[in-house]
């Protein structure tokens, strides 16, 4: 797979990437994203993401390193806010949704030149934070994440039995002000290619297919150790003079310098290939079901011969898809052992 992806060294005016660091303390505050286990009944007690999660702990990453899930967790529960849902929701990000370079780029990304700008969203990661190695969550006619568990998602994607209802989703990401570490690694020749990285410097940003294309987030460069208990609630806010607090409340567990945050903000669009195409979506025309995606996923896996007469359990079949479908990159250690 050769995936197109698209560098942009100088995304928006130096005026307009200064607003959007503005808008970033003007926002001011900074809920921490985390995963609940899931409670339906396929993938009981699995993460949303379990495929990436279990795909880091056992690899240790890119890097080969050896951490807990609860370790994990805090490294990876990174902070979140919506800045834009079809519209903007804050002054100030219109120009970035709309931005010309982005739906360009987008409508080559899949050759297609309906593009329809749904969410931008800022992330903030923190000292001794990252993102384990990972493909986004799809979204297919019928099936997504408002419905659907994000990992049975992911294993529809990368099963490529579900093509025809895959609604194609670019993603820009770009960074303001710059830290230390933080690269943006991804690996845009395939799960067996070689990794690049991007710095994630100063208004630069990147576009591609994060739902196809492995990426991650090298960690970023720890002020302190060990990391600072963070716990899902807490808030990451601007405390004015340039600094941040994390805690419940007005509680401060503990206190940042922006230098050392990395800010990105994130822009996905949907990529159609007509309006006809955009209709069939609206009027829901052509939409799967769930008996419809499980009977397809456990008809292949029996053809492929991982399954036997017995359907496995809700939690086991859906350890059995994941390892069957997800094929994620090796990380660096064990690139070593297979020579
Ligand atoms: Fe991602």
């Amino acid at each position: 797979m050769m995936a197109r992806y698209t560098h942009f060294p100088a995304l928006l005016s130096d005026a307009d990437a200064e607003g959007i660091i503005r808008l970033c303390e003007r926002f001011g505050s900074y809920g921490m994203y985390g995963q609940k286990p899931i409670e339906e009944d396929l993938g009981h007690g699995l993460y949303q993401r379990h495929d990436a999660a279990m795909n880091y702990i056992r690899t240790g990453g890119r890097f080969g390193r050896h951490e807990s899930f609860e370790q994990l967790s805090v490294r990876t529960n990174y902070f979140r806010e919506t800045y834009a849902y079809d519209k903007p929701v804050v002054d100030g990000i219109a120009g970035f949704l709309w931005h010309q370079g982005f739906l360009e780029a987008a409508r080559a990304v899949f050759d297609r030149p309906v593009i329809a700008p749904a969410i931008v969203y800022a992330n903030m990661l923190v000292p001794g934070q990252e993102l384990a190695v990972h493909t986004d969550v799809p979204e297919f006619r019928g099936a997504n994440r408002t419905k659907d568990p994000e990992w049975l998602l992911v294993v529809m994607h990368h099963s490529q039995l579900f093509d025809r209802w895959r609604m194609p989703i670019a993603t820009g990401v770009a960074w303001f002000r710059g830290c230390r570490g933080g690269d943006f690694a991804f690996y845009p020749d395939g799960a067996d290619g070689q990794p690049a990285t991007v710095p994630a410097a100063h208004n630069t940003a990147v576009l591609l297919d994060t739902d196809s294309v492995f990426h991650g987030v090298d960690r970023v460069a720890e002020t302190a150790e060990p990391l600072p208990p963070l716990q899902i609630g807490m808030r990451l806010t601007y405390a004015g003079d340039d600094s941040w607090r994390v805690g419940f409340g007005d509680e401060t567990v503990v206190r940042y310098r922006w230098d050392d945050i990395r800010f990105s903000v994130s822009w996905k669009a949907y990529c159609y290939a007509d309006e006809a195409e955009r209709r069939m979506v609206e009027e829901h025309t052509d939409d799967l079901t769930r008996p419809q995606i499980i009977a397809t996923l456990l008809a292949d896996i029996r053809k492929r011969g991982r399954l036997g007469d017995d359907v496995p359990n809700g939690t086991d079949l859906a350890l059995l898809l994941i390892d069957e479908y997800i094929r994620f990159p090796a990380s660096a250690a064990e690139g070593a052992a297979a020579g």
